[in-house]
């Protein structure tokens, strides 16, 4: 894939889609600036071959509608402070009030950030018509938002039909080839965890994850179907009984391709889904009946630390457990140390994954955490990403 730095960019007008998706607070203030700081790169690398920055990105979900709460302002003040450049916000993300904002921002300055470019609905409907407005601004297309490129909307796939030359940024050159690396070309042992809450969400990604991996550790409230699925009663735990066929299927294939599948022997099971539920540690034969399975159990930690001790690649997608609760965060934590301190290449994915990594102290010690969820997750399922094979097309 080319990346910015195949192109000559001096002077020229880029237009760099970025994912500034960033959590906010009651305060409107950034939670978690990771998606600012990730394309940093590219945009200072933009800036110091002097070429015209503009920066574009969708934040929330406003439907094609301006909706102020969604608006990129929150994000101007953090990016200005990041580039030690001045960053200004233009009022849309097209029209020629913009083009002439354009044409009068003088390189070297900054940065040109666009309005949120889900106020139109051209933009998630890949419309023509929008995507070369877009086109307008730019001598040269930059795609640097990895985490919005598994969606074929008009500033990630169609723009790329309008414009002359396109790249790929840093970042989504990065997060392919950490990909690439763990998943296509991986020293084996490869372990992956998946977690989270649901098998239907993440059924694809299982299914074709058993012709890549060695080994699977399920946990989270989707092991629960594939526990039930075995014949264990789960008690009043989260189960999607109309996968629980899917879910014996996928451990007779398994099984059928080699793939070591391991599941949780004990659980953290509580009387009610609350932080102060009465809970216990029990083996999964002895779940309550009317109790339910709220995280892995200790003899868990150590089975899968033991599988995970040998491994020299980790892939983690999803908690093991409810781990936004103290009480049922320990199987996701101790996990989190384990994978930290692998002899392994370590990726992880998705916001959950993520934040349960930063919870437990050791993001500096993963090898790499992805910056998305829905992008991560279609490259699990083996697909290409509409945004990358536009920038190939
Ligand atoms: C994300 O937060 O996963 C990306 O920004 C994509 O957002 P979307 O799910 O609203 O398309």
């Amino acid at each position: 894939m080319k990346t910015i730095r195949d192109l000559d960019i001096n002077g020229k007008r880029v237009l760099i889609r970025v994912d500034f998706n960033v959590p906010l607070n009651e305060q409107d203030e950034i939670t978690d600036d990771l998606r600012i700081r990730t394309v940093l790169p590219t945009i200072q690398y933009a800036l110091d071959q002097g070429a015209k920055v503009i920066l574009a990105s969708h934040r929330g979900r406003p439907k094609g509608r301006r909706v102020e709460k969604y608006s990129l302002a929150p994000v101007v003040e953090r990016l200005a402070e990041l580039i030690g450049k001045e960053v200004l916000l233009a009022p849309d993300c097209i029209g020629s009030e913009v083009r002439k904002m354009v044409d009068l921002w003088m390189v070297g300055t900054g940065c040109l950030l666009l309005e949120n470019l889900r106020f139109h609905p051209g933009e998630e409907a890949n419309d023509p018509a929008f995507s070369k407005q877009l086109a307008l601004l730019a001598d040269v297309y930059i795609n640097d938002a990895f985490a919005v490129s598994h969606r074929a909307h008009a500033s990630v796939a169609g723009v790329t039909e309008h414009v002359k030359e396109k790249a790929a940024g840093l970042l989504l050159d990065k997060e392919m080839s950490f990909f690439h690396r763990s998943v296509d070309e991986p020293q084996r042992p490869l372990v992956a965890i998946v977690g989270g809450a649901k098998v239907s969400g993440k059924l694809e990604a299982l299914t074709n994850m058993l012709n890549k991996v060695d080994c699977l550790l399920i946990g989270g409230a989707m092991a629960n179907t594939f526990l039930k699925s075995q014949g264990y009663s789960v008690g009043a735990s989260k189960v999607e009984d109309d996968l629980l066929d899917n879910a014996r299927q996928l451990l007779v294939d398994a099984k059928k391709k080699g793939v070591k599948v391991y599941l949780p022997v004990d659980v953290i099971a509580a009387d009610r889904f609350a932080a102060d539920a009465v809970c216990k540690q029990v083996t999964i034969q002895d779940i309550l009946e009317n109790w339910m399975a709220l995280d892995i159990g200790p003899a868990s930690v150590i089975c899968f630390s033991e599988v995970l001790a040998d491994a020299k690649t980790i892939i983690w997608n999803g908690p093991m457990g409810a781990f936004e609760m103290d009480a049922y965060a320990r199987g996701t934590m101790a996990l989190a140390h384990t994978v930290a301190s692998a002899h392994a290449l370590s990726i992880t994915g998705g916001g959950d994954s993520n934040a349960a990594v930063r919870q437990s102290g050791e993001a500096d010690n993963i090898s790499y955490m992805s910056t998305g969820g829905g992008a991560f997750l279609m490259l699990m399922e083996g697909k290409e990403l509409p945004g990358v094979q536009a920038l190939e097309a």
